[in-house]
């Protein structure tokens, strides 16, 4: 449709039409079935409100959707398209690993390929837009949405919502074309912080703090171009972002630019209210609409509350019409007013869906995203001709696709045993679980609820794995928390491996010390005790679809595990925040110093985390030249070159993730000891040797300083590039200004 052809189209529509574009519901309101991913049971919504909306999520399916737009079109009186929505964090139904992990193998290239081939599978499934990606910085893993972010590094975080946009929409970003999928850059801003921790909680971020290390990452989302953004549940600073003129128009929309559709969070207006910032959904609404919230996801406010707002003239109908000129676009962006199918179509779906080039690619980033975290005299990888006895719950369990892979089919999941039998590797491997994920614990997922007992023949189990351990060379534990554990509404106070798996480590590890842990999490989790009873530990976190597969690859090395830690893995909960890119005290500890008092430090455990950010071992061995720089000052405008030379000198090819990190030495604002600015991914063969070659640009400089400009400042930088946030490899620069 031509511009004219949608302003014609805007002023012929009712009042009551076009607050109807402004409202989403569950598909469920128009059909059976939809995946519910809030509290629907309180929204109030009834049939009524959902006439007109513009807007469904949480279902998918060619056939399926295809009917509802049909059916909903004809009765529509402008026969207005649905926007069909949903949550495709990693995948649609070739689910990959969860984006903890994909921030961990530190390759947006791979992550960009992998987000082309879901929305492929999505767009086909009839979606048209995907809430996704999350770019929320977080450093704390009690949160259970750490497992939706990329990490702790603004840098990282950035690169990888470039990756992922680009992925669903093309580097043209042509949503018109079938197999694009309109992204939803999330959630905005600061819902990475929330105090102590504990899901929906407030978040307190200073401005200098918001701008260094919560926005760049959405900054690059909009600069790459996502074609919505998604307001954050919780307050920021004492204001629900939800009802936040200064974040949503003033930040988002005046600042950043973006001039695209903004839908809240689930519920998100309507809990307004038990937020205590407005009396009643009427005043909800009035803040929604005015703080710049385009669609009303799933409450009441806008369907039940906005006409008569605006016919009160307590709304201008302006603010409506902004609104609705927005969704109106971005629906004829995607060319939904000439196919209001989107390409999509059950053979298309069959042909995309679980293909095998998409298998293939999961299977890949799997090994590509494992960190190898401990690996004692090399006792990975293992020998197929030696006796191995795979133990622990997650030997068999299908349930390793995270609390978001909600299209997923649980019975296409590819578990640790199969991964190892149709590896080849099983003629002298035993299987056996010792034990359940979880015991007398009952968790709640999406519509979901899982409840574990003490299983009566428990001590029989026990005694089967431990036979087994006995009887074999080796012992590969698959141990892990539990997949409800993670994900949206599951902080955890407690972030170990349930204790009973730990018991069956424990007693494993007595009877035969060559144990290989393999951990599956969907947040880092407190490896202290972990490590000390195993030999090696492979942190695969919720791998996906391929998981059985790629880890099976990387236990009998096919691959080398490729990943680096995304996200601090703390020594103690009690330590957290724990991250790389903390600043300096006055008083700094050095840990190789002398017995210090007066110093920034715990008494009773290290100041640093038990794995750091960058770090991960691999099958092979690299040594680092010392760092070349091109030049050692920089004048205004300018760049310099930072080069290193990396060699294999190990037996095995492997990846390496060549890291730059920046320290700015004095400025005026306090800065991190270590900046991650820059990763080149290096496949080298054994003996093999490559330079890895870094542009440091006066972008990459610049600061928020005390008056809150960004800006470069004149002084000393150090550059360091090594295998991890820990490296002292480095080079002096000069920046003039
Ligand atoms: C959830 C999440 C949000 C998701 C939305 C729709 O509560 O907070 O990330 O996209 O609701 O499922």
């Amino acid at each position: 449709m031509t511009e004219q052809e949608l302003k014609k189209l805007l002023r012929s529509m009712s009042l009551e039409e076009k607050v109807g574009q402004m409202v989403q519901v569950t598909g469920g309101f128009l059909e059976e079935g939809a995946v519910i991913t809030g509290p629907a049971a309180d929204a109030g919504l009834e049939l009524s409100d959902c006439r007109l909306a513009g807007s469904i999520l949480g279902i998918a399916g060619a056939e399926r959707l295809r009917k509802i737009q049909e059916r909903y079109m004809e009765q529509h009186p402008h026969h207005i398209p649905l926007l069909m929505m949903a949550d495709v964090i990693h995948g649609y139904q070739t689910v990959f690993p969860i984006p903890l992990a994909l921030g961990a193998s530190f390759h947006p290239e791979l992550v960009k390929k992998a987000m082309e081939m879901a929305a492929g599978e999505a767009s086909s499934a009839g979606l048209h837009v995907t809430f996704s990606p999350m770019t929320d910085l977080v450093r704390d893993p009690r949160w259970g949405r750490v497992l939706e972010s990329f990490g702790e590094s603004p840098w990282l975080d950035a690169r990888m919502a470039e990756a992922y946009v680009r992925g669903y929409q093309g580097d043209d970003g042509d949503l018109s074309r079938p197999g694009r999928l309109a992204a939803c850059d999330k959630h905005f801003v600061g819902y990475g912080a929330p105090v102590a921790g504990r899901e929906y909680n407030h978040a307190e971020l200073s401005e200098h703090t918001l701008r260094e290390f919560h926005l760049p990452a959405k900054i690059a989302a909009i600069r790459a171009g996502t074609a919505c953004v998604m307001p954050a549940f919780q307050s920021l600073n004492g204001v629900p972002c939800t009802a936040s003129q200064k974040i949503v128009r003033e930040l988002l929309r005046k600042e950043l630019g973006f001039e695209g559709v903004t839908i809240s969070d689930w519920s998100a207006v309507g809990e307004l209210v038990a937020q205590g910032a407005a009396e009643d959904t009427r005043e909800a609404a009035k803040l929604a609409i005015e703080a710049g919230v385009d669609i009303d996801m799933m409450s009441v406010c806008y369907a039940r509350e906005l006409k008569g707002l605006v016919e009160s003239g307590e709304v201008e109908e302006r603010l409506v019409d902004e609104a609705v000129w927005r969704i109106l676009t971005l629906k004829n962006k995607l060319g939904l007013f000439e196919d209001p199918f989107h390409g999509a179509g059950p053979e298309q779906e069959k042909r995309t869906v679980l293909c095998e080039k998409h298998r293939d690619l999961a299977r890949a980033l799997v090994a590509e995203s494992a960190i190898l975290l401990k690996n004692e005299n090399e006792i990975l990888p293992l020998s197929p001709e030696k006796k191995t006895a795979f133990i622990g719950p997650y030997v068999d369990s299908t349930d390793t696709c995270g609390s978001w892979a909600i299209f997923q089919n649980r019975e296409d999941t590819v578990t640790l045993r199969r991964g190892v039998m149709e590896g080849g590797w099983g003629a002298h491997a035993s299987f056996c679980h010792g034990c359940d994920v979880l015991e007398n614990t009952r968790v709640l997922g999406f519509g979901v609820e899982e409840v574990f007992g003490e299983s009566e023949d428990r001590e029989e189990r026990i005694r089967e794995a431990l036979q087994a351990a006995k009887e074999a060379d080796g012992v590969v534990m698959a141990l892990g928390e539990h997949t409800l554990q993670s994900g949206e509404a599951a902080s955890r106070g407690d972030i170990t491996i349930p204790h009973h798996q730990m018991e069956l480590l424990r007693q494993v590890a007595a009877v035969n010390p060559n144990v290989v842990t393999v951990v599956y999490s969907g947040r880092p989790l407190d490896l202290r005790e972990v490590s000390a009873c195993s030999k090696a530990v492979l942190a695969v976190f919720l791998p996906g679809t391929m998981g059985g597969a790629g880890i099976a690859d990387v236990l009998f090395g096919k691959t080398s595990p490729g990943g680096r830690v995304s996200m601090s893995f703390p020594w103690s909960a009690a330590q957290i925040p724990v991250y790389h890119n903390d600043y300096s005290t006055g008083r700094p500890y050095d840990p190789a110093g002398a017995e210090q008092k007066f110093v920034s430090r715990y008494l009773d455990m290290p100041n640093e985390p038990l794995y750091p950010f960058g770090y991960g071992l691999t099958y092979g061995r690299f040594q680092y030249s010392p760092v070349r720089l091109s030049a050692d000052r920089m004048k205004a405008g300018g760049s310099l070159k930072a080069a290193v030379t990396v060699k294999n000198v190990g037996s095995a090819a492997a990846k390496e993730a060549v890291q730059l990190y920046l320290y700015d030495e004095k400025a005026t604002t306090v800065r991190p000891r270590r900046e991650l600015k820059g990763v080149k991914c290096l496949y080298l063969q054994p003996g093999e040797e490559a330079e890895a070659v870094f542009e440091i640009t006066e972008e990459l400089l610049k600061i928020w300083d005390r008056n809150m400009e960004f800006l470069a400042e004149p002084g000393k930088f150090m550059i360091f590039i090594g295998g991890d946030s820990r490296t002292d490899n480095g080079a002096e620069f000069l920046y003039e200004g």
